[in-house]
């Protein structure tokens, strides 16, 4: 079997609301898979069915190849998960929530506590060790959950915003530790806003908006989605004389001159863009140039509906 995770018209209905409306989609072994979407697109209820935490209305979803709801427990000592709302055991303090996943996860207790101590220091919480998790702010409530989840070794592993409140730091030594993860065969699906941290992660990316699919693929070929945008930034060491009228004749979104710096943003497909920074760059000398594409941001704001150019074509098309 290829896949960790399969899932066929998937959906959650709360009385009218669908909040999941008909997803299909796998993911592979091993790859780290990003669920993305606007508050309230689904993500956080198709996680909390994966994870058998909720039931579905309609379709199916199996985690390697034990379905969700007819085989819950094989599931669920698959899967190590955090989900929004905290489901770590707010009673006990952070030592025993780390020692009593690990108990579940049939973990001898020598190596639970050898493991309980590693993820302590790693995850800074040596002062929070003995507390009750209750008492904790959120940010280290989240680092505990966090924690847990590399206390075991279960093939999959779900974060739903892994990241909220995470100090900085933290967060980058995360996201490295869940590539380690991913290339010793874990299977990582990740729900976040920070798209960045999506655009770093995530090799398999879809996106969901009132419950449906948006678009899937990779990177590349979500950002070919968009509407094929770049900016370029040339700066020469003087700027050319005459440059005004050279500009004119091109087809730009935006230019700026600064100094010795040319700020341009062309609509164009992209071997037309290079042509065009080339002919600029013909016989002057350029000191630097930067060339963007498309950021998975630009991809998520033109398919969803949080967007205000979506907003505004559908004004239009009134
Ligand atoms: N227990 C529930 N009872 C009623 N409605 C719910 C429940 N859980 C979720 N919903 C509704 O389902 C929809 C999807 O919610 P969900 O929490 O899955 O979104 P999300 O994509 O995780 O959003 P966010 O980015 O804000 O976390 C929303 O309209 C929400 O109000
Ligand atoms: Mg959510």
């Amino acid at each position: 079997m290829t896949f960790a995770l399969e899932v066929q018209n998937l959906v959650k209905c709360f009385g009218r609301v669908r909040a999941v409306d008909d997803l299909s989609f796998s993911v592979a072994r091993g790859s780290i898979f990003g669920l993305l979407g606007p508050n309230g697109a689904g993500k956080s209820t198709t996680l909390k069915i994966l994870t058998t935490l909720s039931r579905p209305t309609g379709g199916s979803a199996s985690v390697l190849g034990f379905d969700v709801v007819k085989k819950p427990l094989e599931v669920r000592r698959r899967i190590a998960s955090v989900i929004q709302e905290t489901a770590v055991d707010l009673l006990l303090s952070v030592r025993d929530n780390l020692l009593t996943f690990a108990r579940f996860h049939q973990l001898e207790r020598a190596t639970a506590e050898r493991r309980a101590a590693e993820m302590i220091e790693r995850f800074r919480l040596a002062d929070e060790a003995g507390r009750k998790v209750q008492d904790l702010s959120g940010g280290f409530r989240r680092r505990v959950q966090v924690a847990k989840t590399f206390m075991v070794e279960t093939p999959v592993l779900f974060l739903d915003e892994f990241s909220t409140g995470m100090d900085p730091l933290l967060k980058r030594e995360v996201m490295t530790m869940l590539r380690e993860e991913a290339r010793r065969g874990r299977t990582i699906v990740l729900t976040t806003q920070i798209l960045s941290e999506a655009e770093e992660l995530c090799e398999d990316i879809l996106i969901v908006d009132h419950g449906r699919q948006v678009a899937r693929g990779d990177l590349s070929t979500l950002k070919l989605l968009s509407q094929g945008v770049y900016e370029v930034s040339m700066t020469f060491d003087s700027m050319p004389a005459g440059i005004e009228s050279e500009l004119q004749n091109l087809p730009t979104l935006r230019a700026r001159i600064e100094n010795n710096t040319l700020d341009l943003a062309f609509k164009s497909p992209e071997g037309h863009v290079l042509e065009l920074v080339s002919s600029l760059a013909r016989n002057r000398r350029v000191l630097r140039l930067e060339m963007n594409g498309a950021t998975l941001e630009d991809v998520f704001l033109e398919l969803t509906e949080t967007a205000p150019a979506a907003g505004r074509r559908k004004e239009a098309a009134e």
